[in-house]
């Protein structure tokens, strides 16, 4: 028994000193992704999908992953043993470990509440110098924020979802939407997506616009079929549970079903399908680059 307590430590130990030899044989560079996370274990892979993407792009660089939401960490953690760093734990041991460069970058949609909790992280760490500190900690911004932003997933929606409308159909993209100011992000997308008079539909869960003003615009345009896909990373909770639950007359299939519409829904996030992680990866290099 003591035997085994022993090379269980050796090995422990042996471990520590590789991810430490590692950080420095890689001089130090790390990528930190900071998704909002899932508690649904077979949403996951939409996350994992752009961790591995992200590994392949940067192979000189280590690639965490850490999930901003406290609720579902814990959730996690209770339910499948398995333990994700939030944020400031997982720079606390990067920074232990002697990484010297950080790109933190951040895979939620828009530069809301846990994107600016993320940044307020950030800072700190980057208040920290001498030995102590990274000699560089960068943050990658969100999904939506410059303009080239919006371009860019204008771009990855039509390449994805306008075949879905190829005989007369609309898409309605469901965004989780926020109390927080940055919730415009959603109506600016979707001006940007009238100007190239595509027939794509915004619509929050949470904020606005919401399902209402996704009945009114379906009504004026009279598609021949409407296709829900979830506008966020994973197919989660929101998905399955807001979008596509056909049992529950208030989801938004059943309501537009109740509209008259002829309605599937797509389980697929953002994630899950080729593109978001290219976007996510254009970020990491501009970071990179700043001064
Ligand atoms: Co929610």
């Amino acid at each position: 028994m003591r035997m085994r307590k022993m090379s269980f430590l050796v090995l422990v130990f042996a471990f520590c000193l590789l991810a430490a030899s590692a950080a420095l044989a890689q001089g130090g560079q790390g990528i930190l992704l900071v998704a909002f996370g899932t508690s649904e274990p077979d949403a996951r892979p939409a996350i994992d999908n752009v961790l591995q993407s992200v590994r392949q792009a940067f192979p000189e660089a280590e690639v965490r992953m850490s999930y901003t939401s406290n609720i579902i960490r814990r959730k996690i953690l209770k339910e499948e043993g398995l333990a994700i760093d939030p944020p400031a734990v997982a720079l606390a041991k990067m920074q232990d470990e002697g990484f010297k460069s950080v790109v933190v970058q951040s895979l939620h949609v828009i530069p809301g509440e846990e994107f600016s909790g993320l940044a307020d992280v950030v800072d700190a760490f980057a208040s920290i110098g001498g030995k102590w500190g990274f000699d560089r900690l960068v943050l990658g911004r969100p999904l939506l924020d410059k303009m080239e932003d919006y371009e860019n997933a204008v771009g990855l929606l039509k390449s994805r979802y306008l075949p879905l409308t190829a005989d007369g159909g609309a898409v309605v993209l469901m965004g989780h939407g926020t109390h927080h100011e940055a919730n415009a992000a959603y109506s600016k997308l979707q001006l940007l997506l009238d100007e190239e008079g595509l027939p794509f539909v915004v619509g929050l869960v949470e904020a606005f616009p919401g399902l209402d003003s996704v009945k009114r615009r379906l009504k004026e345009m009279s598609p021949s079929h409407v296709t829900l896909v979830p506008f966020m990373v994973v197919a989660g909770d929101h998905a399955k549970n807001d979008m596509a639950d056909e049992d529950d007359p208030e989801s938004w299939i059943s309501e537009l079903k109740g509209e008259g519409h002829k309605v599937d829904a797509l389980l697929e996030g953002l994630g899950d399908g080729e593109g978001l992680a290219d976007l996510f990866i254009g970020h990491i290099r501009e970071a990179m680059e700043e001064n």
